[in-house]
């Protein structure tokens, strides 16, 4: 039988797929993790910074000399809590840096209330986080703006978020090595219906030609119904096969004997040397269209049967002996002995009916190729765990030609003479032989004749 190489793999594609979506969601997880904590830490740190901010400007307490600045030890130390981060500050009081560093950047815009802004500028060799805070406050004559910064290098932060997100990147390795073994689970799970389906059809003898209605999943149905299809359109050629060869057989024979008989009477009547001549040459044409046709009906029924093989228990004696009752008449004309010899029974499995047509078809052979007066022997025994049944004639032999050439399709040896054959019956055999799982044959006899032996699988 010929293999069919597969044509991908659904499943692989499949598990590649789910692999892909894994990967995905797996960068996905991983960067909205990080922006959120990089958020979450600067909004978390800008809080603290402008608090300090605010609480350093509500500290700023108006003198009669000025503005005192007390800078509460608190205050940075509540920011100097996250890490080793660097902390500058600035305070202007009128425009001028009354305190602090007096290059700390100042906002684009300045803030306009005690609220805190908040921006990041370049300082040193760091980026600064700085919080803003301005107010007015009256000293002397009359208001005085007043704007306190304070900056803070977020070195800190970005350790935070580094390990968070290396966090973030673990789980996303895990996610996705977690969904390998589940991908390749439920990409094997999907296809056990399939699977399922394919062994329950499997499973079906050679006959079994009804529709499939193995329970399966929506998806299958359109699959299911093309089998059945398929399954019904077999059917009905099969049976219309089966009904050619009864029918063709019948119709082809019927006629053919009736021309065969009116010859023979024709050939009876005429005196006419030429006429003869003719009829018996006409005689033997339709006897050779007999033969062609029942053999191609028959080697077409073996084929057909050997397709779908029956396997019941066959006794080859008792099927070797209706044979050779068959043949008796035949057997008679030629005035040869025709005997079945061992006991039976012989048991085998297979189809009585294509057991029948190979030993027909070796009886046949022994008596056509045999001369009158001689003897055609039905052995029947057992070697090897194989039954046998050989069939011994005394005929003119094989004369030389090779056996392998005997059993092609319409071949014949050169040694027929004028004995009429198609060229099948040998051919019908080996198949036969070939189906039921056993093999054939032919052997010229040292003495003179013939053996045919047809080894099949004893019970
Ligand atoms: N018992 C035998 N003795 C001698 N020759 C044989 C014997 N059996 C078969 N052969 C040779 O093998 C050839 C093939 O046999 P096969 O039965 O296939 O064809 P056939 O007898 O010529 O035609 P048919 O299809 O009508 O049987 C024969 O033509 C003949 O040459
Ligand atoms: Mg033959």
């Amino acid at each position: 039988m010929k293999r069919i190489l597969p044509n991908g793999s659904l499943r692989a594609k499949l598990v590649v797929q789910l692999l892909v979506v894994a990967a995905v969601l797996a960068v996905l997880l991983y960067f909205t993790v990080r922006t959120t904590a990089d958020r979450a830490a600067e909004a978390t740190q800008d809080a603290i910074l402008g608090a300090a901010t605010t609480s350093i400007a509500e500290q700023l307490r108006a003198t009669e000399d000025g503005i005192e600045v007390d800078l509460a030890y608190a205050t940075f130390s509540m920011l100097g809590a996250i890490g080793q981060d660097r902390l500058f500050y600035r305070i202007d009081i009128g425009g001028e840096t009354v305190t602090g560093y007096d290059d700390l950047p100042l906002p684009a815009v300045q803030p306009a209330s005690l609220a805190a802004a908040f921006y990041t500028a370049p300082y040193l060799d760091a980026e600064l986080r700085i919080a803003v805070v301005a107010r007015s406050m009256i000293v002397g004559k009359g208001p005085v703006p007043v704007v306190v910064l304070v900056g803070q290098t977020r070195l800190g932060q970005a350790a935070i978020a580094d390990s968070l997100a290396n966090r973030a990147a673990l789980i996303g390795l895990g996610f996705f090595l977690l969904a390998v073994p589940l991908s390749l689970l439920s990409a094997g799970s999907l296809f056990n219906p399939i699977n399922r389906l394919a062994e329950a059809v499997g499973r079906r003898g050679p006959r079994d030609l009804r529709p499939v209605r193995h329970p399966s999943p929506r998806e299958l149905a359109p699959l299911i119904g093309a089998l059945n299809g398929f399954v019904a359109r077999l059917r009905g050629a099969l049976s219309q096969t089966e009904t050619f060869i009864a029918e063709a057989a019948h119709h082809i024979r019927t006629p053919l004997s009736t021309v065969r008989t009116e010859a023979e009477i024709a050939l009876r009547q005429s005196n006419d040397e030429g006429t003869r001549v003719r009829l018996r040459s006409m005689i033997r044409g339709v006897e050779a269209s007999a033969r062609s046709a029942s053999q191609l009906l028959d080697h077409a029924m073996v084929l057909y049967r050997s397709d779908q093989l029956e396997s019941v228990a066959v006794d080859l004696a008792s099927v070797a002996h209706s044979v050779a009752r068959a043949f008796e008449p035949t057997a008679e004309l030629k005035e040869l002995v025709l005997s079945v010899v061992g006991e039976g029974p012989l048991m085998t499995t297979g189809d009585p009916l294509l057991v029948e047509s190979a030993l027909r078809n070796l009886v046949d052979n022994a008596i056509k190729y045999s001369e009158a007066e001689t003897e055609v022997r039905i052995v029947l025994s057992r070697a090897e765990g194989m039954a046998v049944v050989q069939v011994y004639d005394q005929g003119r032999g094989l004369q030389g030609v090779p056996v392998v050439q005997l059993t092609g399709r319409f071949t014949r040896g050169q040694n027929v003479g004028d004995v009429v054959g198609s060229g099948l019956g040998l051919t019908i055999v080996t198949e036969v032989a070939a189906a039921l799982g056993g093999r054939f044959e032919l052997t010229q006899i040292e003495t003179g004749g013939t053996c045919a032996s047809l080894f099949l699988p004893a019970l």
